[in-house]
């Protein structure tokens, strides 16, 4: 049977550092406050009017091209991961296309809107092409630049501490070694608690979900209006056109989520937990990872944490940490490597795959 493996992988991060500290003199936060709840010490912000989302998606793009041994015009199909692109639309694929040079109209290019776990939900599809023997190069890339869209008062800071910008990705390929390749991918939803992680101006929602929820929001029009307002000033000023999240309720169902659906994939694969030789997870919080090593029994060199230097850069998270431990040299063929994430949606999933 015809697989898929990861062929090629690049990431980039601006060079802009951001330390806890950098923050605590525009926000009521502390360094102490972040690194304990979170494991992060600094993070990168893109340089603003000169990087975006689909620049660094482009960068990182370009060295994964490179590594998987072929020529930019050689990419049959993108798909882009982001939640903060650089247009409401079109999407950043056809960004990224442009920016790599790629006057190739025959490719098609694909937006993917799953946040935290767009990475993996954007390995899943780029398998399901190279195994039906569509496509043989789709330049899966997984970028954020988180900094151009946060609250950084201190009403905002239990988001904005967290994330940080960045970019990654791979080319997904066939392979005919045995044994090589994705193995299973395993994706989920759940979307009773939408707003519980969410960025919901400017929208065309209208208040219609609050409703249905029976949330009281002031959006700041009238049922009158509804239809005709994407975002006013009303929403502007009551910080409504940030992302918010209700941390404690994601970092439960994560701590939850992150192990089932990882026994999933290795059930499916008649694998077993002792198999795993990295696990990568998306880099949410330094202590869901740690739980999720703890349930899994693996060793402290079996996962790859760099939530610490990064922050939470999202859909670029797995792909930028996959790529460091491949360039560490703690990814090597024939290692079985776990992927793993939870997100807004809410959505998650994992895969397993055979370097
Ligand atoms: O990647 C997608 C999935 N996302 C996640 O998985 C995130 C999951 N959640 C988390 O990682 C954690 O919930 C956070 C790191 C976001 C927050 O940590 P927490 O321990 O759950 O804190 P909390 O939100 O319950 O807030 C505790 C206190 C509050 O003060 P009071 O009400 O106890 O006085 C917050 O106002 O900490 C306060 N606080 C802060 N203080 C200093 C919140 N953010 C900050 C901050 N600096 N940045």
């Amino acid at each position: 049977m015809l697989r898929s493996k990861i062929g090629g992988i690049g990431h980039y991060v601006p060079n802009n550092v951001v330390t806890n500290n950098d923050l605590s003199k525009v926000m009521e936060t502390s360094d102490e406050w972040i690194r304990e709840r979170t494991g992060i010490q600094e993070r990168r912000y893109g340089k603003k009017h000169e990087e975006t989302t689909s620049t660094m998606g482009a960068r990182a793009a370009e060295i994964a091209i490179e590594r998987a041994g072929i020529q930019k015009e050689d990419v049959d199909f993108i798909i882009f991961a982001t939640l903060s692109p650089d247009y409401y639309f079109p999407g950043c694929g056809v960004l990224l296309q442009r920016e790599l040079g790629i006057t190739n109209t025959e490719i098609g290019a694909l937006d993917i809107r799953n946040q935290c776990s767009g990475f993996i939900y954007g390995l899943s599809i780029a398998d399901q092409f190279v195994r039906t023997g569509m496509y043989k190069n789709v330049l899966l890339v997984g970028a954020e630049m988180h900094s151009m869209g946060l609250d950084f008062s201190t009403r905002g800071r239990n988001v904005t501490v967290i994330f940080g910008d960045g970019a990654g990705a791979v080319v997904v390929q066939p392979t005919e070694k045995e044994g090589q390749g994705i193995l299973t991918t395993k994706l989920h939803s759940d979307g009773t608690y939408a707003e519980k992680l969410a960025f919901i101006n400017p929208g065309s929602h209208g208040g219609y979900h609050d409703k249905r929820l029976e949330r009281e929001i002031d959006y700041g029009f009238s049922d009158a209006e509804y239809g005709e307002i994407f975002m006013n000033e009303h929403m502007v000023q009551n910080a409504q056109i940030y992302p918010n999240m209700e941390g404690q309720f994601v970092f439960k169902l994560a701590v939850q989520k992150f192990p089932e659906v990882i026994m999933e994939a290795l059930a499916t694969t008649g694998l077993e937990k002792g198999d795993i030789d990295m696990m990568v997870p998306h880099q949410a919080n330094l202590r869901i990872s740690a739980f999720v090593q703890k349930k899994l029994g693996l060793r402290d060199d079996q996962v790859w944490n760099n939530i610490q230097k990064y922050g939470n850069t999202t859909a670029a998270s797995i792909p930028i940490a996959l790529c460091e431990a491949y360039e560490a040299g703690a990814v090597k063929e024939g290692d079985l490597v776990c992927l793993a994430a939870f997100g807004s949606g809410f959505t998650w999933g994992s895969a397993l795959i055979r370097w």
